[in-house]
């Protein structure tokens, strides 16, 4: 069944059960007179609430202990009134079960201490069984969904293969990634067994995530961006789209964020997604005419904007909401994550802007 509002003319049916959420209104297709907003990393280190709980507790055990996770998750949504929440998690969680030691060390950011790089290394991952393996999240997607308010989304998310194996093959920051384009350019196959196993863990997790309660979900490609379009298409697209093609049947919205992603407008279309993230550098307009009127845009304030002062922060997201918002299919979010020096005011006069700012029809 298609469930986008505006290619079945907006019946009663379907519009009921999209009536209370405005962010599911929006990616569905509809256009909101006010454009439904949350920020990527809305929870996290700009937040004093935040930062008392992460004195306490490490950054990993917030992520595992359903308590925290859904207290934290909802912090920024008491706060601000964002219309999605995001459950508090990290890309790198689900690479646990599969094998991976991973930490988070301050000021250095993850760390895996065993990287994957040998065919038999790739071998040795475990096929992970999300409801065994992943109690904890599943359980804290539960609990955050039965305290949000009834009009707020609750989105589940995944990093897709090529960000997780960047990580994975490199033991950290990817950059600049040359452990990661040996195996693509030196042993493909072993390169593609790894995509395989990272995808079809993604496709599982991401399932048992819906089946748990989350209302839509985002697939976050951080690093595709630094693919060409000819080696996207090549080496990303086909595992990207085995993901959305698994999850179709849940129909849920469906997002791909690709960082620095402008130049695969064309490829990342092909991927399925029903929503696209745009990053600031990305024009609307170019987004709108490549993507066509089925596939819903999400973004794209420069994160950097919020460190301005308030007549600066008004008029870039008034820019922002009145380019994104010509047509129907839009939500407000920053280009990236907030920054974890983002003076808390900022994000209120942002909030003021597009709720209540001067173009509002
Ligand atoms: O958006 C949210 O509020 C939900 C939670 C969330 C986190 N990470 C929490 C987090 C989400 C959706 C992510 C995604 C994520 N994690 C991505 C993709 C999106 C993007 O930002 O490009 C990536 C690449 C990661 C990997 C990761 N996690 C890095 C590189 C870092 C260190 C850099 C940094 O920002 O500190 C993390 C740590 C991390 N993930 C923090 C948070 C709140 C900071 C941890 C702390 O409290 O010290």
């Amino acid at each position: 069944m298609e469930i986008r509002t505006r290619d079945i003319a907006t019946t009663d049916r379907i519009e009921s059960s999209f009536s209370d959420m405005p962010y599911l209104r929006a990616a569905n297709g509809e256009r909101l007179a006010v454009p439904p907003v949350w920020l990527m990393r809305q929870a996290g280190r700009y937040l004093p609430e935040y930062n008392e709980i992460r004195r306490r507790h490490d950054f990993l055990a917030v992520c595992n202990t359903p308590e925290l996770a859904c207290e934290v998750t909802l912090q920024p949504i008491r706060r601000f009134g964002f219309d999605a929440a995001i459950l508090f998690s990290d890309i790198l969680v689900p690479l646990v079960p599969m094998g991976a030691n991973l930490r988070f060390d301050k000021g250095h950011g993850p760390q895996i201490d065993n990287p994957v790089r040998t065919a038999a290394e790739v071998d040795k991952l475990r096929r992970i069984q999300p409801r065994e393996d992943l109690p904890q999240v599943l359980e804290a997607i539960r609990l955050i969904r039965s305290k949000l308010p009834a009009q707020t989304a609750l989105l589940g998310f995944a990093g897709a293969p090529f960000t997780l194996a960047a990580y994975w093959v490199e033991g950290g920051k990817p950059q600049p990634f040359a452990n990661l384009m040996r195996l693509v350019y030196g042993d493909r196959p072993t390169f593609k067994s790894l995509m395989k196993k990272l995808a079809d863990m993604v496709a599982n997790y991401l399932t048992a995530m819906i089946e748990s309660g989350a209302n839509a979900i985002q697939l976050f490609d951080t690093w595709a961006g630094v693919l060409s379009e000819s080696q996207f298409r090549e080496i990303n697209l086909p595992f990207v789209r085995e993901i959305f093609d698994r999850l179709s049947s849940k129909q849920v919205p469906m997002t791909y964020f690709v960082h620095g992603g402008m130049h695969l407008l064309a490829a990342i279309k092909e991927t399925g997604c029903s929503v696209v993230s745009l990053d600031w550098r990305t024009p609307f307009d170019e987004a709108r005419s490549m993507m066509g009127p089925s596939i819903s845009l999400q973004g794209n304030l420069d994160p950097t904007v919020l460190l301005g002062g308030e007549e600066m922060i008004r008029g870039e997201v008034r820019r922002v909401v009145d380019e994104g918002n010509q047509r129907g299919g839009y939500i407000f979010n920053l280009g990236h994550g907030i920054l974890p020096t983002t003076p808390i005011d900022s994000v209120h006069v942002m909030l003021d802007e597009i709720r209540n700012g001067r173009s509002q029809k």
